[in-house]
């Protein structure tokens, strides 16, 4: 091996050893190359304020709790600093979450004032400005970030979110749909009912026990507009009062903060044509096979 340098003999030394050795030892060297310019960083110490109250010790009021946490020492998402705090700080703080891909709905809460995943939230990087959060406003909480989403919950098993229909498929299998009636779900079908548009809205806040609120409305739609389902005139009717739907005052704050880009109050302003029947619902296109 003569006229090789380090490097190429570590490099041959490596490839000669079994493939596991081999993951294993280069595992160690990212850690440690890894560690070495963490090392190098100068530490970028930013001030998070976190809402606290624990429904154990009721008698003391919610309060802001200030950590300081080195952005070199987690990654770049608002999710990243809490479970840094919660990992290596103080394991009390509570907070949900589960994909950390923007999916499933669970880190919702209100960073820097505004309803969005904590999971797909970068933070600010500018060490002058405090980060601060909060749980989902309007909501009870049930300790710390996590709100209580059982009325939510409930309004969005009111309005029966699954298809009704009294057809029997042709091939006894699936209900198939023309692709033009398949795109008229766009839009709708990728909420995940994280709640931030209903939590931001003036409406639910003040009426949430008869509003059905941005994101339940916008599935309510979902079905509605669904070719296959055919109950959209019963659908309609459980909403013909002055608040289920009628209390959305198109102030458009949930379209505006739907952290998925999509936009509930154009939903609800399509329920409101249907039922005020400015539009009706169109027949399903015919699927030729
Ligand atoms: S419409 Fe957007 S903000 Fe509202 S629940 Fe669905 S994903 Fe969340
Ligand atoms: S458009 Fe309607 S649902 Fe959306 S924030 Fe405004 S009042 Fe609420
Ligand atoms: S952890 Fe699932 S959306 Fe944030």
């Amino acid at each position: 091996m003569a006229g090789l340098g380090l490097a190429e003999m570590s490099a041959i030394r490596l490839l000669k050893q079994p493939f596991t050795q081999q993951v294993k030892q280069l595992h160690i060297s990212t850690v440690l190359a890894t560690s070495d310019v963490a090392q190098d960083k100068t530490p970028k110490i930013k001030s998070v304020q976190v809402y606290r109250w624990n429904p154990e010790t009721p008698e003391i009021k919610p309060k802001m709790q200030e950590y300081k946490v080195d952005l070199n020492t987690c990654g770049p998402m608002v999710l990243d600093v809490l479970i840094k705090i919660k990992n290596s700080e103080d394991s009390t703080l509570t907070f949900r979450r589960s994909c950390r891909e923007g999916i499933c709905g669970s880190c919702a809460m209100n960073i820097g004032g505004v309803n969005t995943l904590a999971c797909i939230s970068g933070v600010n990087t500018d060490l002058s400005k405090p980060l601060k959060i909060y749980p989902l406003p309007h909501m009870y909480v049930v300790k710390d970030l996590v709100p209580d989403m059982k009325l939510f919950y409930k309004q969005y098993a009111s309005i029966e979110p699954w298809l009704h229909t009294n057809v029997t498929p042709a091939n006894n299998k699936e209900h198939l749909q023309h692709t033009y009636d398949r795109e008229k779900l766009d839009g709708l079908y990728e909420c995940i009912l994280c709640a931030c548009c209903s939590t931001s809205c003036p409406s639910y806040w003040w009426n949430s026990e008869k509003y059905l609120g941005p994101a339940v409305l916008m599935q309510a739609y979902r079905w509605i507009i669904d070719s296959r389902d055919n109950a959209t005139a019963e659908r309609l009717d459980k909403m013909r009062d002055p608040f289920s739907v009628f209390r959305c005052h198109t102030i458009m704050n949930c379209t505006r903060t739907c952290p998925k880009g999509l936009n509930p109050g154009r939903a609800i302003a399509r329920i409101k044509n249907l039922l005020s029947g400015v539009t009706s619902k169109e027949e399903p296109k015919a699927i030729t096979q």
